[in-house]
């Protein structure tokens, strides 16, 4: 067993930040001590300067591993997620075959245990028809409902279906939430001759709200635990402001960032489903996430290739990558004053660990596993295509500079990401839950 003494840093504590000195083995955060007061260890690292967090737990990414590989596979995924300081993710089943057997799950798992030098774990997904695999699983975080549709077949749009799985299930469940009837008028609406803005119209503020409103419909009424996904729109924020505590929800980082202005600029590369919405819903969901009624901000990293996304609409797929660059563009936020890094670390380490009752993640605390972040919240960079590691080789923030960067990244007591590289030796193990 070796250790690591992290020297002189500014810790991101569950209390506050402070000068310590942490201690890691193999496994865990042995020791949280006085600057100065340990006197040694295998390893030491000078951290003056820089801050560290716990890992970054990114509870929705796409990772298309089995099936679409060449948009990305476990291991560049897994890859792009130690570069950002993404120590654990929660990937969704809409892979080829789809995760909706228990068999699938394994066999996931099995490959990640191979291929991921981060921690992982994987949803089960809804169908019309697969409840007793939904009441039988336990690897997993829990359920996935495409209650709208996306990338994949995965869809559960009957109230039926919907009312079975929230009344007969015990695994808490999340949903993609965007109204197939709203948007089918819609694109009806539109025409034949749909334009890529026109994205943003077919899957509009309502589409977002009434599905939002009948999954927390459902989950209220079951006494269902519910994370609504992806939250895109200031209705939906005003409304979760009303709803009761069996309901949490997230926010991506392209639904802060970009805006429907953006369409102009980057084109199908902020094609997103949800779709991206206006400024004020930008401005809505920070105020959401300041405020609580938003818990947890992930990704949804769903990569596609250039070749793909340079389709003319509506062929070019929805989805964009992002998790190499989310806690820059966080910690840039920070920097610009939009929030406090004890706030990106509630919304992106400790309130997804808790969403999903991930056991020993999510806070540096004696005795946590020691996934760890050293983060420069002084280093600018301009990220760039060329140096991104997600497969699919882009991202829509190309040529965007930032100030604030992670710097090095462990996962279970090891480096995994350091002076720009990651060791690809690493393996990550999955994730356990406190049920
Ligand atoms: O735009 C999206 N693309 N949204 C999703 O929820 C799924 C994703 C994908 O898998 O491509």
């Amino acid at each position: 067993m070796s250790t690591t003494l992290i020297r002189n840093a500014a810790v991101v504590l569950p209390q506050g930040i402070s000068s310590a000195d942490v201690v890691l083995d193999d496994q865990h955060i042995t020791q949280i001590a006085d600057p100065g007061s340990v006197p040694g260890a295998d390893d030491i690292v000078d951290a003056t300067g820089l801050h560290l967090i716990p890992g970054v737990i990114d509870d929705q990414v796409h990772f298309r591993d089995p099936g679409s590989t060449h948009k990305e596979d476990l291991s560049t995924g897994s890859q792009a997620c130690a570069k950002g300081g993404i120590t654990t993710f929660l990937e969704m089943p809409n892979t080829k075959p789809a995760t909706i057997t228990l068999e699938a799950l394994d066999a996931k798992l099995q490959l990640a245990s191979t291929k991921c030098v981060v921690n992982y774990g994987f949803y089960v997904g809804a169908t019309v028809d697969n409840v007793e695999v939904l009441q039988q699983a336990s690897r997993t975080p829990g359920i996935k409902i495409f209650i709208g549709s996306s990338t994949g077949d995965l869809l559960v749009d009957q109230q039926e279906a919907l009312e079975r799985i929230f009344a007969e299930t015990q695994l808490p469940i999340c949903a993609h939430c965007e109204d197939e009837t709203t948007i089918r008028a819609n694109t009806e609406r539109i025409g034949s001759n749909p334009q890529l803005a026109d994205h943003s119209r077919i899957r509009d503020h309502n589409a977002a709200l009434v599905s939002t409103r009948r999954a927390v419909d459902l989950a209220e009424r079951h006494q269902h635990r519910f994370h609504v996904l992806h939250v895109s729109t200031a209705q939906e924020a005003e409304f979760l402001r009303t709803t009761s505590d069996l309901i949490t929800a997230e926010a991506c980082p392209h639904h802060l960032l970009f805006s429907v202005d953006d369409y102009e600029r980057l084109g199908s590369l902020v094609q997103m489903n949800p779709s991206i919405k206006t400024a004020d819903d930008c401005t809505a969901l920070w105020e959401a996430l300041r405020d609580g009624s938003i818990n947890v901000i992930a990704t949804d990293h769903a990569p596609h290739t250039l070749e793909e996304k340079s389709r003319p609409y509506p062929q070019s797929p929805s989805g964009l990558p992002a998790v190499e660059n989310s806690l820059a563009l966080m910690l840039n936020s920070v920097n610009q004053g939009r929030c406090t890094l004890e706030q990106v670390v509630q919304w992106m380490c400790e309130s997804p660990a808790g969403v999903w009752n991930i056991s020993n993640k999510g806070r540096i605390q004696q005795g946590f596993d020691a996934d760890l972040v050293l983060v420069d919240m002084h280093k600018r960079h301009t990220i760039r295509n060329e140096d991104q590691l997600t497969k699919c080789g882009w991202s829509p923030w190309d040529g965007v500079t930032l100030t604030g960067q992670p710097v090095r990244t462990w996962v279970m007591g090891r480096t995994v990401f350091v002076n720009g590289k990651v060791n690809t030796e690493i393996r990550g193990q999955e994730v356990l839950y406190d049920r």
